[in-house]
C-alpha cells in the first residue's frame, strides 16, 4: 500500500496536503460549520491523516533511525514537530469521535459526553491546530518546489546549501519523489 502511495503523482499529494489544511482550518470553528460538518470532517480528515503518512513513511523511518545520531537541527525540530502533531491530531479524532453528537448517533454508535473527553479533544485540538502552522512553515519549501514542478519550472537547487538541504527543508536524502 505504500508503495502504491509513494508513487502517486506529485499534483495528487499536492491536493491531498492542500485538501487536509483547508479541513483542518474548517475544523476551528464546530459551530460556524455545523457540529455535524465538524464531525465528518474530522473523521475523514483522520482516514486521509493515515495516507498522509503513509506517502511520507520512508522519511519518518528514515529521520527516526537516524534521531540519535548527528542529524541537522532543523531536520530534527522537524521530526519532533512532526510526531507531536500526529499524536495530537490522533488524540483529537480519537476523543472527537468519543464525544461525537451527531455523526456516530446518527450511525446508531452511542458515544459518551464525558467533560474528560471534552477536555482531552479541546486541548488537543486546539494544539494539533497550532503544531499545523508550524508544519506548513517548516515545508513550504516543499510547497513551492511542487508547485514550480507541476507548472514545468526547473526547480534550482539552492547552491550554498548541503545536497540534502537543497531538497527543501528536509535535510535527509531520501528517495521519496518528494
Ligand atoms: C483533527 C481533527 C479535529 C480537530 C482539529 C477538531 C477541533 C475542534 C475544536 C477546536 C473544538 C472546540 C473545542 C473547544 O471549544 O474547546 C472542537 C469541538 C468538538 N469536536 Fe472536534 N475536532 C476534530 C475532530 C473531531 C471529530 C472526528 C469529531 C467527532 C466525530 C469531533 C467532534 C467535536 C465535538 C462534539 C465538539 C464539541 C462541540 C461543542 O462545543 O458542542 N471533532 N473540535
Amino acid at each position: 500500500m505504500q508503495r502504491f502511495f509513494s508513487r502517486m503523482p506529485l499534483a495528487g499529494r499536492l491536493i491531498l496536503d492542500t485538501g487536509m489544511l483547508i479541513a483542518t482550518i474548517a475544523l476551528i470553528d464546530p459551530h460556524a460549520s455545523g457540529l455535524s460538518v465538524h464531525e465528518w470532517v474530522g473523521i475523514v480528515l483522520g482516514a486521509v491523516l493515515f495516507v498522509h503518512i503513509t506517502l511520507n513513511w520512508q522519511w519518518v523511518v528514515a529521520v527516526t533511525k537516524k534521531m540519535f545520531a548527528s542529524l541537522p537541527r532543523e531536520t530534527r525540530i522537524n521530526q519532533i514537530l512532526n510526531g507531536l502533531l500526529f499524536i495530537f491530531m490522533a488524540v483529537a479524532v480519537g476523543s472527537g469521535i468519543a464525544i461525537s453528537e451527531e455523526a456516530l448517533p446518527s450511525l446508531g454508535i452511542l458515544t459518551s459526553g464525558s467533560r474528560v473527553w471534552m477536555n482531552v479533544h479541546g486541548l488537543s485540538a486546539n494544539a494539533s491546530l497550532i503544531l499545523i502552522g508550524a508544519h506548513v512553515a517548516m515545508n513550504w519549501q516543499w510547497v513551492m518546489r511542487t508547485v514550480r514542478r507541476i507548472a514545468g519550472k526547473t526547480v534550482r537547487k539552492n547552491p550554498s546549501l548541503r545536497p540534502a538541504q537543497a531538497r527543501g527543508g528536509i535535510t535527509v536524502n531520501l528517495p521519496t519523489g518528494a
